[in-house]
């Protein structure tokens, strides 16, 4: 498993993905901050669990680590103290109301939020003792093409690019994905459309972006996005973070938790395989 994972660039963030360690780490990230990513991910584990799958979503976003606040949770033991060597791993895992695990960063990860050859050391240990005891491993980043976040999305073998139809949010999905594509060889990118004005309205979105890098973005290899649906705007997911509860416990037949559940299916289609 180590020998798999272990990073052969000197360099983190021109390292050039040796760490994919299985079909089964997905980094949910963007371009723009704010677009959904963290909202995104908890529900989809959600999603992933009541189909029968066993999911751990890691609060990746190690500046701005805001998880356990969509979760209510109160962790006494988090990500900082198995970084600190405060604790052992398997201690900072909690069960997280939607039937899934987490694994969240905590406040005190600032100091982490730069990518030293200690946190992608770190990061990288954790990530490879954690996939063998899950069938899907969501990673919960941060925004933009930080050293950190790139770090993180270069551990997972599937990107999730969650977009807004704003054009702020377009712009910098495709600066991110032009950076994935250069720095990391990426040949697809998954791209979530969230808070689509109205149902369908997405795969445009994701034509569009395609067409930009096909024009601009020059490359040996082709690139391909994938469009994986589109999340409505729906007043159900900000009822659902006020009440620090999931949208897939208080509504999931919302149209938003409806698309969540229609993504899951969809990824179980074409990258995680299903549960036995
Ligand atoms: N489909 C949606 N419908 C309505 N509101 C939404 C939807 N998706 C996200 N939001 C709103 O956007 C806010 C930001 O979402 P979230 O925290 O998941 O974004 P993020 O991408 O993780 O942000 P950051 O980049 O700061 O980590 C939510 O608190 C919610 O109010
Ligand atoms: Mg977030």
């Amino acid at each position: 498993m180590n020998d798999v994972l272990t990073p052969t660039a000197e360099h983190p963030s021109t390292a050039k993905l040796p760490l994919r360690p299985h079909g089964k780490v997905l980094a949910v990230t963007s371009g723009k901050g704010g677009v959904g990513k963290t909202f995104v991910s908890a529900n989809l584990a959600a999603a992933l669990a009541k189909r029968g799958h066993k999911v751990l979503v890691l609060d990746a976003d190690l500046g701005l680590a805001n998880l356990d606040v969509v979760l209510n949770l109160y962790p006494k033991i988090t990500l900082h103290d198995v970084f600190t060597g405060k604790a052992k791993l398997e201690d900072a895992i909690l069960q997280a109301p939607g039937g899934f695990s987490v694994l969240l960063a905590g406040s005190g990860m600032v100091e982490y939020s730069r990518l030293t050859p200690e946190v992608r050391d770190e990061f990288l240990r954790i990530i490879s003792s954690l996939v063998p005891h899950y069938d899907v491993v969501l990673l919960d980043t941060g925004a933009g093409i930080s050293d950190v976040v790139l770090f993180a999305v270069s551990l997972a073998s599937e990107v999730l690019m969650v977009a807004t139809p704003e054009p702020t949010s377009l712009t910098d999905a495709y600066a991110t994905i032009k950076v994935l594509v250069g720095q990391q060889q990426r040949q697809t990118v998954r791209v979530i459309v969230n808070q689509a004005a109205r149902p369908g309205s997405g795969l445009a979105i994701t034509n569009q972006l395609q067409q930009v890098l096909d024009r601009f973005v020059v490359t040996d290899h082709p690139i391909r996005l994938v469009h994986m649906g589109d999340i409505p705007v729906d007043p159900e997911v900000r009822q659902a973070i006020m009440r620090r509860q999931l949208l897939m416990q208080a509504t999931p037949g919302c149209p938003a938790g409806a698309a969540i559940s229609q993504l899951a299916r969809k990824l179980e289609e074409s990258v995680i395989p299903k549960p036995a």
